[in-house]
């Protein structure tokens, strides 16, 4: 397939679910990857491996060991962990910055974060705000670079957001008001359009693409989820207070008030025409309702 890029593809994160992602997107593209990792012995590295992926160990803390990594590459996208406390959002920007700082001192020609929907305001979430910091340092790095933000992965909903079947009906439960839309893309589609753009295939309109493949109200997710059972659905919007820790809370509050304002869900297709809905989404994930049925 004709791609714009010569010399190796750097991913960072290339072990988790967006650097995995991008991995996949590279790979159907026929490109070179190269895989920065913290550990080459870990099962997840040597599956990429053995699909072709080169290896770089790095440690984030570790500033030449990221910028041996970065030497020679045609690009480099990173995103950066997790974070659940605020000691790991400080771990968090970091990360980011010492990613940038290496991607300027190996001379990276074109540098792609896996930002998050709403870094481009104060949100009052620490690890949203954490990107909006790292955006800004990359912003001011002088490299040539392009931000993609994710909304809320649709994998949560094979995960932490899954729904259950209860008494024969599918249930939905979330701490988000049942009047407001949920932003939503699929991991794969955050791979696909990241790839086009580190390979010159597709260009962020002013350095910025936003990742929202669909915007669905809780009772409508719980209905796509029903419709796909062939089962009556129904949602809970829950109180905040469920939520583990202030983070999140934050986080869920900001996506009530993302919410309100209808996206527009057309740039992430210009790049990624194949770009899933929700409905799509589980459809081609084989979602099938849970069988550890509560009292059904
Ligand atoms: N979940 C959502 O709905 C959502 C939506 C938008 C944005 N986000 C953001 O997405 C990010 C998480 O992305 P993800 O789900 O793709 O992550 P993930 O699946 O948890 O993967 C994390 C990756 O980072 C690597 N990593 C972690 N700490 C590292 C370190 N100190 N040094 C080197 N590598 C390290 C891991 O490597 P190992 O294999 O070695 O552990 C792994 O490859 C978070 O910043 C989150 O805020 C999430």
């Amino acid at each position: 397939m004709h791609t714009r890029t010569t010399g190796a593809i750097a991913v960072f994160g290339a072990t988790g679910q967006q650097g995995g992602a991008v991995v996949d997107a590279l790979l159907d593209h026929e490109a070179r990857v190269r895989a920065l990792v913290r550990n080459p012995h870990s099962d997840r590295a040597r599956a990429l491996a053995a699909r072709g992926v080169e290896l770089a160990t790095v440690r984030a803390d570790d500033p030449a060991s990221l910028t041996a990594a970065l030497a020679t590459v045609g690009g480099f996208c990173f995103m950066t962990p997790e974070a659940n406390s605020l000691e790991e959002v400080e771990e968090e920007v970091r990360i980011g910055t010492a990613l940038v700082d290496a991607a300027v001192e190996a001379g990276v020609p074109h540098v792609v974060f896996n930002s998050v929907f709403g870094a481009d305001r104060e949100s009052g979430v620490p690890h949203h705000d954490s990107k909006q910091s790292i955006e800004q340092h990359l912003r001011q790095s002088g490299l040539r670079a392009s931000v993609v933000r994710a909304t809320a992965f649709m994998e949560n909903f094979a995960s932490v957001l899954a729904p259950s079947l209860e008494h024969g009906e599918i249930v939905l439960r979330m701490p988000l008001p049942e009047d407001v839309a949920l932003k939503m893309i699929s991991v794969r589609d955050i791979g696909r359009v990241t790839a086009a753009l580190l390979l010159g295939i597709a260009e962020a309109t002013g350095g910025v693409v936003e990742l929202v493949g669909d915007e669905l109200t809780g009772p409508r997710i719980a209905a796509a989820f029903g419709a796909r059972a062939g089962l009556p659905a129904r949602y809970e919007a829950l109180p905040l207070s469920v939520l583990p820790n202030d983070l999140d809370k934050a986080m869920f509050r900001e996506f009530a008030e993302a919410g309100k304002h209808p996206s527009d869900l057309t740039p992430v297709r210009s790049i990624e025409p194949a770009t899933m809905d929700l409905a799509e989404w589980i459809r081609a994930t084989g979602w099938t309702a849970p069988t550890n049925a509560a009292g059904s």
